[in-house]
């Protein structure tokens, strides 16, 4: 080939392989790792790159972008996949990509490289992005190619060839899952987690205690927003990563953010994938609380109209689409008077909102109150209001009461 390649490196064997492989061949590589917030010896990664063949390692520190410019504005989109994942890993990729290709485009490679196989979202994820933002940058990714396949069968192809090469191999025992990290969750699919029907072990779980074992003592946590950013959590204004990590923190010893499920993968196949997403799950619940306080209800319906497509876009990779562009200008407008604070009970695993305040607010205690209102709101018209809505309701009624009494003349009696 003999090209100038920019590879997506997450420091493991896959990719270490990758590399060298890629290097025989007569390629320049650059590896590019993205720091996500996922614990990792860095030092030891760039040596291991350089070990696998790289002429060159960039490792971008992206906790605060991922955070501020993936993250965030999804929490303001209250994005969920198929109601229930946080989409931790669909919202990292296209970040990593962004940089890589700030990367690549100065390095001036032509190729960009990955270790993503062919049955997952993350190749699509990571191709999708790049088709946004480098349209000519052309793409390997050795898991779908022939060549690479024919030498590289199982793992322990990847083990022996490594061995050969003097690219070193981690001596842990492989975990029987394989696990995502970044700032807003660890997810574990694979392995024995493919039986949907099996339980994950209980040591599986970093982030979050065991909700039986979490205090017997809830914890309020208030958590504060403008315009349906998150900025402070009980009182302290944090960056949006050192916000999301106290958020971690605080939601992670009480047990809360655990999902297991079942989810649809873009390429097809049903997936069981386990997550942990302790930090998100309370901003997002605190989000969803203070726009029931501050907004309006027809301009919520319509935005909730469009979760399932935010949710589908971001979980598939279209975080750079012009379709993407043009929700964020309609979820910027409505989220302008999204500002106030919320309070939550953290408890075993579960979370309750127990008090939300907002310089917006579009509560009227006066209007709402059950005690006498001083006028502010004549019930005497609430009975034309509920008889005018009422008025296709009686229609209906009025025609399958006639339909059923048709039904019940025989059509041959009368003949
Ligand atoms: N932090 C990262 N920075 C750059 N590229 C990454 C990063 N994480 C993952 N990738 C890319 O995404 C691909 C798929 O990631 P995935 O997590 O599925 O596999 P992996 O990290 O190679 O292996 P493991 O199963 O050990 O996590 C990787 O092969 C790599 O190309
Ligand atoms: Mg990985």
């Amino acid at each position: 080939m003999g090209e100038k390649i920019i590879l997506l490196y997450s420091g493991g064997l896959d990719t270490s392989v990758i590399c060298r492989w890629l290097a025989e061949r007569g390629n320049e590589i650059v590896c590019f790792a993205g720091d996500v917030g996922q614990r990792e010896d860095w030092v030891a990664l760039k040596k291991k790159a350089l070990a696998s063949g790289a002429s060159k390692v960039v490792v971008a520190d992206l906790r605060e972008r991922f955070v501020r410019d993936f993250v965030f504005p999804a929490i303001r989109m209250n994005a969920i996949y198929e109601g229930r994942y946080l989409l931790g890993t669909s919202l990292a990729r296209p970040c990593i990509a962004q940089a890589m290709l700030e990367v690549a485009k100065k390095e001036r490679a032509s190729v960009f490289a990955h270790g993503a196989t062919g049955k997952g979202n993350d190749q699509v994820r990571f191709e999708l992005a790049a088709a946004a933002l480098a349209p000519s940058l052309k793409v390997f990714a050795p898991w779908r190619d022939r060549e690479f396949l024919a030498e590289f069968k199982g793992r322990s192809d990847a083990i022996a060839y490594a061995r050969k090469f003097k690219i070193p191999v981690k001596a842990t025992l492989a975990k029987p899952w394989s696990s995502d990290e970044n700032l807003l969750h660890i997810s574990f699919e694979a392995g024995m987690l493919e039986d949907p029907s099996a339980r994950p072990l209980a040591d599986m779980f970093e982030l979050t205690c065991d909700p039986r074992k979490a205090p017997n003592q809830p914890e309020r946590v208030t958590l504060a927003f403008h315009q349906g950013f998150p900025t402070a959590i009980n009182g302290k204004k944090l960056t949006p990563a050192k916000l999301l990590a106290e958020a971690n923190r605080l939601a992670g010893r009480h047990g809360v953010g655990r999902v297991d499920i079942v989810e649809s993968r873009y390429v097809g196949m049903k997936s069981r994938g386990v997550y942990e997403t302790p930090g998100g799950t309370i901003l997002l619940a605190a989000h969803r609380d203070l726009e029931g306080l501050t907004l309006d209800r027809d301009l919520m319906n319509l935005r909730d109209s469009l979760i399932p497509r935010i949710a589908a876009n971001i979980y598939n990779g279209y975080w750079f689409s012009e379709e993407m562009t043009a929700i964020n200008a309609l979820v910027e407008v409505s989220q302008r008077q999204v500002s106030g604070q919320v309070t939550l009970e953290l408890y075993k695993g579960g979370l309750i909102p127990i008090g939300r305040q907002s310089p917006s607010s579009l509560y009227d205690h006066r209007v709402a109150s059950m005690e006498d209102d001083g006028g502010a709101y004549d019930q005497t018209l609430a009975t034309g209001f509920i008889s005018l809505h009422g008025l296709p309701l009686r229609a209906q009624a009025r025609r399958a009461a006639l339909a059923a009494k048709d039904k019940n003349r025989s059509p041959r009696k009368g003949r």
